[in-house]
């Protein structure tokens, strides 16, 4: 499909702007809306290391900070054959739902495709929470 691709092709050149002055590890990530608009990221590291943030995070940011919440797929690529989102990562797109595809990059021709709900299986997320004494 022709706007995966797009989104594969987004990720990588997102790795390009990553700011990896420690790991030397360069992530990009290409995120794909509801409505078809794509949010990149990269990982952007701190010389006091813990705030560093995942390419797939500043991606999420991205979209959430202009207002957007709904996902389709998303799109990562890094410096190791296959890299797939971290832990954090996961359960940070979970917050946006369950069903999410998640596309890990080797080239713009290699990737393969998954599924958020097997990544991250028996996960938790906002309905789980009780909020003002009804489910949120
Ligand atoms: N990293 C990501 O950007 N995404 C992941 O899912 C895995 C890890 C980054 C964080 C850090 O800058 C570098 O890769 C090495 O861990």
């Amino acid at each position: 499909m022709e706007k995966i691709k797009d989104l594969v092709k987004a990720a990588l050149e997102a790795q390009k702007m990553a700011y990896v002055p420690y790991s030397g590890f360069k992530v990009g990530a290409a995120l794909l809306t509801k409505d078809g608009q794509v949010y990149t990221g990269c990982n952007v590291e701190s010389a006091s290391y813990t705030p560093t943030i995942c390419a797939e995070r500043t991606a999420i940011v991205k979209a959430v900070s202009e207002g957007v919440h709904e996902f389709e797929a998303i799109a990562v690529v890094g410096d190791s054959e296959w890299t797939f989102p971290c832990g954090v990562c996961r359960q940070m797109l979970r917050e946006f739902g369950k069903e999410m595809t998640i596309y890990v990059v080797k080239s713009e021709d290699e990737y393969k495709e998954f599924n958020l709900k097997d990544l991250l299986p028996h996960s938790f997320g906002p309905e789980d929470l009780i909020m003002d004494g009804e489910k949120a």
